[in-house]
């Protein structure tokens, strides 16, 4: 089961979604209590655990409506809230620490150089297995166009990550733009070790009785079921269009959702939304994985990358 992220050694190739699984504090609880077995399940079966959106300084969040239901799906509005590198060192890092098992750093900011910054200072930090970066979040160099959506500023901002370490660095893909293929290969040739995809899609929820929006911002990012086949699609475009590995996310909650992102060309997988229907799902697919390989004669994991026929 065990697979290589640009790398990263991951033991199974299952890790969990930034920003829905917080740093696994109240997820190791939830797993203790609702095990069914003699032996509690430990944080350290996942192959690795992505923790939520850190930037420099403490983000306050969006504010009023920040989560709202859809068919298939759920729609956010969380704003990155989170309390800065500092506080989530002590708080959130130093017990991550303790847990056994590699720990990737979703990295925010608000301009190029605070990206830099901050792995700069988490360089320091022993139990950082490696960066994911989130370059959905908006420039406010660039008029608060989001770094995601440019290949030059994609280019520039993995550039700067890069110089600032040489931890396995995964940059982390959004489906809004014309073409994510032209993102990918601009983050890969500017020294990114693996892509993550995919980030939320946009849309828009409407209150028809107050006739208003929803969400303050307007814009809220879509997850769960409802876009697994637009993942699966950037996925298996990305794939032929780079060399370097894929974690593949975007709706996936059973072990069949995870071996169709591996046959569209990703080496790892990653739980998000599933883990707030059942938060067992995570541990649920590395044991169902590997029964699934089993039954189907695979010997090993990385068969099933890219072997769509
Ligand atoms: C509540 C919530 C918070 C999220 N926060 C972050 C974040 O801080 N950084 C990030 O890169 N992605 C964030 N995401 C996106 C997820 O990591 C993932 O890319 C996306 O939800 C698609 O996977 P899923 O459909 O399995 O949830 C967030 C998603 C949700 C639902």
């Amino acid at each position: 089961m065990q697979i290589t992220l640009g790398g990263l050694v991951m033991k199974n190739p299952v890790a969990v979604a930034s920003g829905t699984f917080g740093s696994g504090r109240e997820y190791a609880r939830l797993w203790e209590e609702g095990s069914t077995s003699q032996e509690p399940t430990p944080l350290s079966v996942l192959g690795a655990l992505t923790t939520k959106g850190v930037s420099l300084e403490p983000w306050s969040g969006a504010r009023g409506v920040r989560i709202a239901e859809t068919a298939s799906g759920m729609l956010n509005s969380i704003g990155l809230q989170n309390p800065g590198v500092e506080a989530f060192c002590v708080g959130d890092l130093a017990w991550l620490a303790t847990q056994d098992l590699p720990v990737i750093v979703n990295v925010c900011g608000r301009s190029a150089s605070e990206y830099a910054q901050l792995i700069s200072r988490l360089e320091t930090e022993e139990a950082v297995a490696g960066y994911e970066i989130n370059i959905s979040c908006p420039n406010v160099d660039c008029g608060g166009m989001a770094f995601g959506t440019s290949a030059s500023a994609a280019a520039e901002i993995t550039a700067l990550c890069r110089a600032a370490t040489r931890r396995p660095l995964i940059v982390k893909l959004s489906p809004n733009v014309t073409d994510i293929t032209e993102i990918a290969r601009a983050a890969e040739a500017a020294g990114a070790d693996a892509l993550s995809m995919i980030n939320t899609v946009a849309g828009m929820a409407v209150d028809a009785k107050t006739r208003s929006r929803v969400f303050d911002r307007g814009v809220a990012g879509l997850s769960g079921p409802a876009i697994k086949p637009i993942a699966l699609y950037a996925v298996s475009r990305v794939y032929k269009a780079v060399a370097v590995p894929l974690l593949g996310m975007g709706g996936i909650r059973t072990v069949v959702d995870a071996v169709e992102f591996l046959l569209a060309g990703a080496t790892a997988i990653a739980v998000g939304t599933a883990s707030f229907t059942d938060p067992l799902a995570a541990p649920q697919l590395v044991n169902g994985l590997a029964s699934w390989c089993r039954d189907e004669g695979v010997h090993t994991i990385g068969e099933l990358t890219g072997a769509l026929s």
